[in-house]
C-alpha cells in the first residue's frame, strides 16, 4: 500500500520570529518535492502564526511541538489544540521523549493530547522509543508495546488512521548515533505488527511511522528505502535550510525503486 512519505522538522526550542521566516523564506524556494513528499515544520508556538502565514500556498505545512488536552480554562501556560489550529498549524507532535523526560509526560497525557488533537483536525504525531538502558536490557519491544497500548488505548480503527507514529530511540536523539537502516527497520516493522493487532491490518497498512534520530542529508535515502520507514522527525538538521532542503531531497530519492535513480 501507498503510503506517502513525511518529512517533519521540529526545530525545538529553537529560532525567534525573525529566524523562524528566514529559514522558512529559504525553505520555500528550495524545497520542490512537495507533491511527491509531504513536508512539514514545527517552530516553537511563538513563531507559528507567521511561519504558517509565511508558508501558506507554499505546500510545506505547520506543526506544533505539544498541546493540552483541555480547550481552555484555568490552565496558566497551557496551549489548546484550537488555539495551534488558529494560528496555522495542521499537525502537533505528542509525546516526544524529551517531554516524556524532563516534562512527566505519561502515555496517559498522550492518550488525551492525542484524543484532543484529532478531535480539532489535527494530525497527531505521537513519539515512541527505547533509551539506551532499556535496548540494552532487551525491553526495546517491551517499552514501546506499552507506549503504543496506553498512548493508544481506546482508540477507534478510525481514528488510528488519522495517526501517524514517530519511532524515535531515545539513545540516537541529538547524539549523531543513528539506527542502523536495520535496527530502525525491525522496531518499524514490530510497530506495525502491533498495531495490526490492535486495530487491524487496514489500517498498519496506510499508518505512517517515521523515524527519528540523528536524520541527516548522508543517512536519509537509506533510511528512507527501508519497507516500513515513511518519513522522518528531523531535530538539528531542520534547523539550516540547505540540510533540510537535502533531507527531503534525498528522502524522494531513497523512496524510489532503484531501477528509477
Ligand atoms: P536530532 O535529529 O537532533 O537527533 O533530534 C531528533 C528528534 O528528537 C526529532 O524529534
Amino acid at each position: 500500500m501507498e503510503r506517502k512519505l513525511l518529512i517533519a522538522g521540529n526545530w525545538k526550542l529553537n529560532k525567534t520570529i525573525r529566524e523562524a521566516l528566514e529559514l522558512v523564506t529559504l525553505l520555500k524556494r528550495s524545497i520542490r518535492e512537495t507533491q511527491t513528499v509531504e513536508v512539514v515544520v514545527c517552530p516553537p508556538f511563538t513563531a507559528l502564526s507567521e511561519t504558517a502565514e509565511t508558508l501558506l500556498e507554499s505546500g510545506i505545512q505547520v506543526g506544533a511541538q505539544d498541546i493540552f488536552w483541555e480547550e481552555k480554562g484555568a490552565f496558566t501556560g497551557e496551549v489548546s489544540a484550537t488555539l495551534i489550529k488558529e494560528a496555522g498549524a495542521a499537525f502537533v507532535i505528542i509525546g516526544h521523549s524529551e517531554r516524556r523526560q524532563y516534562f512527566h509526560e505519561t502515555d496517559e497525557t498522550v492518550n488525551k493530547k492525542t484524543k484532543a488533537a484529532l478531535k480539532n483536525c489535527l494530525t497527531p504525531i505521537v513519539c515512541v522509543g527505547e533509551t539506551l538502558a532499556e535496548r540494552e536490557a532487551d525491553k526495546t519491544f517491551l517499552v514501546i508495546t506499552a507506549q503504543l497500548k496506553g498512548g493508544f488505548a481506546n482508540f477507534s480503527a478510525d481514528e488510528m488512521k488519522k495517526v501517524v507514529v514517530a519511532y524515535e530511540p531515545v539513545w540516537a536523539i541529538g547524539t549523531g548515533k543513528v539506527a542502523t537502516p536495520a535496527q530502525a527497520e525491525e522496531a518499524h516493522a514490530f510497530i506495525r505488527k502491533e498495531l495490526s493487532k490492535a486495530f487491524g491490518s487496514d489500517v498498519a497498512g496506510t499508518l505512517r511511522i517515521l523515524y527519528g534520530g540523528s536524520v541527516k542529508p548522508e543517512n536519509t535515502s537509506e533510511l528512507m528505502s527501508q519497507p516500513d520507514i515513511d518519513g522522518a522527525l528531523v531535530g538539528g538538521a531542520s534547523l539550516e535550510a540547505p540540510g533540510f532542503t537535502e533531507i527531503v531531497r534525498n528522502a524522494a530519492l531513497g523512496r524510489r525503486p532503484i531501477e528509477e535513480l
